[in-house]
C-alpha cells in the first residue's frame, strides 16, 4: 500500500507521516531529506544549490542511498550518513532552491518509486500525490496558516537553536512557500484526488487520529 502526504513546510506532515507509518508498521519515506542532502552534497563541494549549471555538472557524480536502520531511514550520500547535518535554515532553503532542477528532481523520484515498490510506504513531500504516486491508495494534503506552522518550527528549532526568531522562521516559511508552488516542474500542488487537512486549529494527536481513522474507514 502507498499513502502520499504533501503540504506545505511547516505543517506537521513528517510527524504524521511517521506515526502513520509506525501504527500501520509501514517504511516511512521523507523525501524532503533527499532534497536537503542533494543541497548538502553540493554545498560540501563548494556548489550553490541555485547555481544550476554547476549543480547539472556534479548530478553524475551524486550518489543518494536510503537505508532503513531499525525502521528509521537514513539518507547516505557517498556512502555516509548525512541526516544528523540536514535540518539547518542554510540547507532548508538550498534544498527548495535545487528542488527547482528537474534533473534533479527526476534522480530522486526513481528512489522514491524503487523504494515504493519494495515496501508499503508513507511518503511526505511536496508533489507525491501528484508526479511521484499518483496511483497512491490514499492522498493527504497537510497544511495550515503560515503563523501556526512558524510557531511550530519555532517551537522545535529552540530547543537546539536558543536565539532561533519566529518572525525570520516565518519569513522563510513564506519565501519556501512560494519556490516550491511556484517551479514549474511538479510544484507543491494539493492533487485533486486529494483529501485536504487543515491542522492550524488541531494538535498533533488530533491530526493523527483524523487521518488514521480516514484510511481505516475506507479500508
Ligand atoms: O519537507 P522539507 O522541508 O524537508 O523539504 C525541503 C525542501 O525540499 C522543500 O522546501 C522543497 C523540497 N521538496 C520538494 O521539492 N519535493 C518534495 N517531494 C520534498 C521536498
Amino acid at each position: 500500500m502507498k499513502i502520499a502526504i504533501d503540504g506545505p513546510a511547516g505543517a506537521g506532515k513528517s510527524t504524521v507521516a511517521k506515526a502513520i507509518a509506525q501504527k500501520m508498521n509501514f517504511n516511512y519515506l521523507d523525501t524532503g531529506a533527499m532534497y536537503r542532502a542533494a543541497a548538502y552534497a553540493m554545498i560540501e563541494q563548494g556548489i550553490e544549490p541555485s547555481d544550476r549549471t554547476a549543480v547539472l555538472n556534479a548530478l553524475p557524480g551524486l550518489s543518494m542511498k536510503i537505508i532503513y536502520k531499525d525502521g528509521v531511514q537514513k539518507v547516505l550520500i557517498d556512502g555516509k550518513d548525512v541526516t544528523p547535518y540536514i535540518r539547518t535554515p542554510r540547507i532548508s532553503r538550498g534544498a527548495s532552491d535545487i528542488a527547482i532542477i528537474p534533473e534533479l528532481r527526476l534522480k530522486l523520484v526513481d528512489i522514491q518509486r524503487e523504494v515504493a515498490n519494495t515496501y508499503d510506504v508513507v511518503m511526505d513531500g511536496r508533489d507525491i500525490g501528484t508526479y511521484v504516486l499518483p496511483d497512491a491508495d490514499f492522498k493527504f494534503f497537510v497544511t495550515a496558516s503560515p503563523h501556526e506552522r512558524a510557531k511550530r518550527r519555532y517551537l522545535e528549532l529552540k530547543e537546539t537553536l536558543p536565539e532561533a526568531d519566529i518572525n525570520e522562521i516565518e519569513r522563510d516559511i513564506i519565501a519556501r512557500d512560494e519556490t516550491d508552488s511556484t517551479r514549474e516542474f511538479a510544484p507543491l500542488r494539493q492533487a485533486e484526488d486529494a483529501i485536504l487537512v487543515d491542522t492550524t486549529e488541531m494538535d498533533r494527536d488530533q491530526v493523527i487520529a483524523h487521518i488514521s481513522a480516514m484510511i481505516s474507514g475506507a479500508k
